[in-house]
């Protein structure tokens, strides 16, 4: 699953007369941010041009996400805002569409309309294809069009290959839904379960991005290493097998992929980030806790060690990987022996990143209904204690760059006139005064100086673009954190 990134919107120049416009707000993970750009995809045949803001669109849609606290509520809030704007235009004779997707959709369907019945369209995360079939429904009847079906394999053989370029870095979904059942987790109810998309579409995908002009292709899936799909032999593809087949695709400097599970860590795709120079020496792996006990309540299907050992086999495969993880502080029946073991565990590890929540209801989920729930301030405590470490780690880290020279994929233009801006192969923002580099080259840089959120690079003479991408050989991650 990935981490939540604050909202987003699609925004964008508008045609000269486009006949409707469409504004679409996004929460949640890079998942979301995918699937909002495809329905952007879907519903361009029927007109809908992207709004700069919902005052200017004739479609709005809210892409919500139901991992964090307080999702529908800040729906609502979101929903009553737009009710004012819907009535306006309504009133000057105007129409305005208004629809609710992604997982607080389909976990709540029902209670979305009944709550707001002022909105149009409610789809669930696997129905986006069905999209221009419901805003027509919409359009002629009263009432709202709920749709929140599952399977996923329906959507993607129907979603229209995507016609927006995404840019420089671009996601790519291989895999949707999980089978695994944390204890805490909506992922399940609401994205439904795993399946993986085929190797033909995706690198079909993948070519397209590279043609648009997409240089660094993250794959995405809430179990993107659980990914198992038909190969390009007829034969069943992990993904080991599939990023080689991706590596070779050309214009494709880099790959990522996220977010993993530790028990689909398999020892082919670790030797993969041994010898698959493309794929960027960062990966994204929570362990959500240290102990053992609270391992084994969440469902995790692994213990503590076993995440020690594949971080050691990581390591092993590729000195310079640097590793990111989340972190769960209070799950029911967490006790003061048990968070010390995810300190301890976060101490032998060392992490160049990571996100950390405090434990927070979910209901449906088997957590919600347990006993022995945390109190709020102890799990105030423990979090803070798991972020103080935390952030101590990714400053060493990021300390650790200074000095060493890396490869920066160019992203764009920097903040500051003459700036540009780039990503380092350990997903660091980069920023140095440009000298004819353009996005897309991948150029060398010695790191000179690590500031609170990004590096400050100086690029080296190597021409840009040319020559192997190259990473310091040193692992700069693996001083484990100064505590
Ligand atoms: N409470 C706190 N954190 C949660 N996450 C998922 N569900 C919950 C919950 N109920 C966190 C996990 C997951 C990340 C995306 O969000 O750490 O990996
Ligand atoms: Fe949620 Fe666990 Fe599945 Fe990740 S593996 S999506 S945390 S149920």
């Amino acid at each position: 699953m990935n981490a939540p990134s604050p909202p987003s919107t699609i925004t964008g120049d508008t045609p000269a007369r486009p006949l409707k416009r469409l504004f679409i707000r996004t929460w949640g993970c890079q998942m979301n941010v995918y699937d909002s750009a495809r329905m952007a995809d879907v519903l361009a045949p029927l007109g809908y041009a992207p709004a700069e803001a919902p005052e200017d669109a004739d479609m709005v849609v809210l892409n919500t996400c139901h991992i964090r606290e307080k999702a529908s509520e800040k729906l609502f809030s979101e929903l009553g805002r737009l009710r004012v704007l819907k009535q306006a235009k309504e009133q000057g004779g105007d129409r305005m569409i208004l629809a609710v997707a992604g997982c607080v959709a389909q976990a709540e369907g029902a209670e979305i309309t009944a709550r707001a019945p002022y909105v149009d369209l409610v789809l669930g995360p696997q129905t986006y294809h069905r999209l221009p079939e419901m805003v027509a429904r919409a359009t002629r009847a009263a009432g709202a069009v709920i749709e929140t079906d599952f399977p996923a394999e329906e959507k993607f053989d129907f979603l229209p290959d995507s016609t927006t370029p995404q840019g420089v870095t671009a996601f790519l979904t291989i895999q949707e839904g999980c089978d695994k059942f944390c204890s805490f987790c909506v992922v399940p109810y609401t994205r439904g379960s795993e399946y993986s998309r085929s190797a033909a579409t995706v690198i079909a995908e993948a070519r397209r991005l590279a043609a648009q002009g997409s240089r660094e292709i993250a794959l995405l899936g809430q179990n993107v290493n659980a990914w198992h799909g038909e190969g390009l032999d007829g034969k069943t593809w992990n993904l080991a097998r599939l990023l080689r087949e991706l590596a070779d695709i050309e214009g494709v400097a880099r790959l990522r992929y996220t977010t993993s599970h530790p028990r689909d860590m398999d020892d082919e795709l670790i030797a993969a980030h041994g010898d698959i120079p493309a794929l960027m020496p960062f990966l994204h792996l929570p362990v959500q806790s240290g102990s053992d006990r609270i391992l084994q309540a969440m469902n995790r299907g692994h213990k503590a060690d076993d995440y020690r050992r594949i971080a050691e086999k990581l390591r092993a495969a590729r000195p310079d990987i640097a590793l990111s993880s989340d972190f769960i502080a209070g799950h029911p029946g967490e006790n003061e022996a048990d968070h010390q073991a995810t300190m301890a565990l976060i101490r032998d590890v060392g992490f160049a990143l990571a996100y950390s929540f405090k434990y927070s209801s979910r209901p449906g989920t088997p957590a919600a209904g347990a006993t022995m729930q945390v109190p709020e301030a102890e799990k105030d405590r423990r979090l803070q204690e798991i972020q103080a470490l935390l952030r101590e780690q990714q400053d060493g880290f990021n300390r650790s760059c200074v000095g060493r020279r890396c490869d920066v994929l160019v992203t764009g233009p920097g903040r500051h006139p003459g700036q540009l801006a780039g990503r380092s192969p350990w997903l660091q923002p980069v920023h140095f005064v440009g000298a004819g580099q353009q996005p897309g080259d991948v150029i060398a840089v010695d790191v000179a100086a690590a500031l609170p959120n990004s590096l400050a690079v100086h690029p080296l003479e190597r021409p840009a673009g040319n020559g192997p991408p190259e990473t310091s050989p040193q692992p700069p991650c693996q001083e484990k954190a100064a505590a």
